[in-house]
C-alpha cells in the first residue's frame, strides 16, 4: 500500500518557543500583557495560564528523553529550530552557553540515528530587534544574516538548514489580522514585511553557502489547496509568490501542509468540515497531494516539514496520518520527489495566542508533572516505517 523511497526521513517537528520553556523574546513578552485578554475573550473557557509559554514542555531541559522516545517511535530525523534570542540575548553578544546547548541537542540526535533538520527562524525575534522595529526593520535581514552565518559556523554537521517558517502566515497574523505580536492592521506593513522575508531568505542562503558547500537550504511554507473561482489568484499569491522570488535560492521545498480551503465568492474556508480537528480545522487528505502535485513544477526535493492535528482524545490521529500518508505516495508514485515526512509535533505544546489547550502530540504531555506519555496513534509511524525500504 505504501511505496516509499528507501532513504525517506520520518520524524516529527517542533519549534524552540513552543517546547523549550523558559523564553524571553516578543513573544514571552507579548503573552504576558495579553493572557488576560485572551482568556477573557475565550469566555472563561481558558485560564490566563493557558496563554503564558513559561516553562512549555520543558523540552530545554529534558531534550534527550524526548529524543529517546522520537528513536523508540522509529523516526530517523528530527526538525527543531534553534531560538535567536537565546543565542543574542543583546545585539552583537553571543551566549556562547546557549550555542553549547543547542551542540548537545544536535549531538543527542546524531547520536540516536536522527538527522536534525534545523529551523532558524520560527517566528520568535529577540527583543532588541523587535525594539528596532522587529521584520519591517530594513536591517533585519543583516541581523538575521549575521545570526545565521553564526549558527552555520557553529554547527558545520548540519546539512538541512530551514531558514524561514510559514512567512505567509506569520505576516497575516501579525501584520494584517493584528492577532499575533506586534499586532499590527496595515496592509503596506504586510506587504513590507513579506518581501523583507524574502531578502531575509536570500541572505540567508548566501552565508549559509559560503560556508556548507553541502547544506541543503530551504523554508517551510505553508500551501493550501484552493477550491473555488479565486483559486489561480490564490495559488498566485499564497502558494506560490514566495516560492518565485527564491526559486534560485533554495536547494528544496518544505511544505507546511494543514489546510483545504474552498472559496465560493469572496468567502473563504467554505469547505464540508465532514471532519474537523479540536480546533475546528478540516481534516482533507486529498489536499496534501492536490499541493504537492502543484509544488512539482519547481523540480526540487520537497520535505514535508509539518502536518498534524490537534485531537486530545486522539481519534483522528492515527487515520490522519495514514490518509496524509497514501496521498503523499501517490504523489511520489506520479513522479513528485517528496524525501522526508514531519509530523507536528512530537510533543504537545504550547499553539501561540491559542495557548496550551491544543494536543497535537504524538506524545501527551502532562503540564503539571512534565510527564510524557506516548499516545497510541504515535505507532502509526513506526510501524509504516518498519514496513518501507
Ligand atoms: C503551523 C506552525 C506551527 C504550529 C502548527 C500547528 O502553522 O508552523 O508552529 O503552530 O501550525
Amino acid at each position: 500500500m505504501f511505496n516509499f523511497p528507501k532513504d525517506f526521513l520520518w520524524g516529527a517537528a517542533t519549534s524552540a518557543h513552543q517546547v523549550e520553556g523558559n523564553n524571553k523574546n516578543d513573544w514571552s513578552e507579548w503573552e504576558k500583557t495579553n493572557a488576560e485578554r485572551l482568556s477573557k475573550e475565550s469566555g472563561g473557557k481558558y485560564p490566563p495560564e493557558n496563554y503564558i509559554s513559561g516553562k512549555a514542555c520543558d523540552h530545554y531541559n529534558r531534550f534527550r528523553e524526548d529524543f529517546d522516545i522520537a528513536k523508540s517511535l522509529g523516526h530517523n530525523a528530527h526538525r527543531f529550530s534553534i531560538e535567536w534570542s537565546r543565542i543574542e540575548p543583546e545585539g552583537g553578544k553571543f551566549n556562547e552557553k546557549e550555542i553549547e546547548h543547542y551542540r548537545e541537542v544536535i549531538k543527542a540526535l546524531r547520536e540516536r540515528g536522527l538527522e536534525p533538520f534545523v529551523t532558524l527562524w520560527h517566528w520568535t525575534i529577540p527583543i532588541w530587534m523587535r525594539d528596532k522595529g522587529g521584520v519591517t526593520s530594513k536591517e533585519f535581514p543583516k541581523y538575521f544574516a549575521i545570526f545565521s552565518e553564526k549558527m552555520a559556523k557553529n554547527f558545520p554537521e548540519v546539512k538541512f538548514w530551514v531558514t524561514l517558517n510559514e512567512p505567509e502566515i506569520y505576516t497575516m497574523n501579525s501584520y494584517l489580522h493584528g492577532e499575533w505580536p506586534p499586532q499590527k492592521k496595515s496592509f503596506w506593513k504586510f506587504l513590507k514585511v513579506y518581501k523583507n522575508l524574502v531578502k531575509v531568505h536570500k541572505v540567508a542562503h548566501k552565508v549559509i553557502r559560503d560556508i556548507n558547500n553541502s547544506a541543503q537550504i530551504g523554508i517551510a511554507k505553508n500551501n493550501s489547496y484552493f477550491e473555488g473561482w479565486l483559486t489561480p489568484a490564490l495559488n498566485h499569491f499564497w502558494n506560490n509568490w514566495f516560492l518565485n522570488k527564491i526559486k534560485d535560492y533554495q536547494d528544496f521545498i518544505g511544505l507546511n501542509y494543514y489546510f483545504h480551503n474552498q472559496t465560493y465568492g469572496f468567502r473563504f474556508n467554505q469547505n464540508k468540515n465532514k471532519e474537523v480537528s479540536d480546533m475546528g480545522w478540516e481534516i482533507y487528505p486529498e489536499g496534501v497531494y492536490q499541493v504537492l502535485k502543484e509544488l512539482k513544477k519547481y523540480n526540487k526535493p520537497i520535505y514535508i516539514t509539518e502536518n498534524g492535528v490537534a485531537d486530545a482524545r486522539d481519534i483522528h490521529r492515527e487515520k490522519f496520518i495514514k490518509e496524509h500518508l497514501e496521498w503523499v505516495a501517490k504523489a511520489i508514485g506520479e513522479g513528485v520527489d517528496v524525501r522526508g515526512y514531519f509530523y507536528w509535533s512530537l510533543l504537545d505544546n504550547f499553539e501561540w495566542d491559542k495557548g496550551f489547550w491544543p494536543r497535537f502530540g504524538l506524545v501527551e504531555v502532562d503540564y503539571k508533572t512534565m510527564q510524557r506519555k506516548i499516545r497510541k496513534s504515535a505507532q502509526i509511524l513506526s510501524t509504516l516505517l518498519s514496513n518501507v525500504g
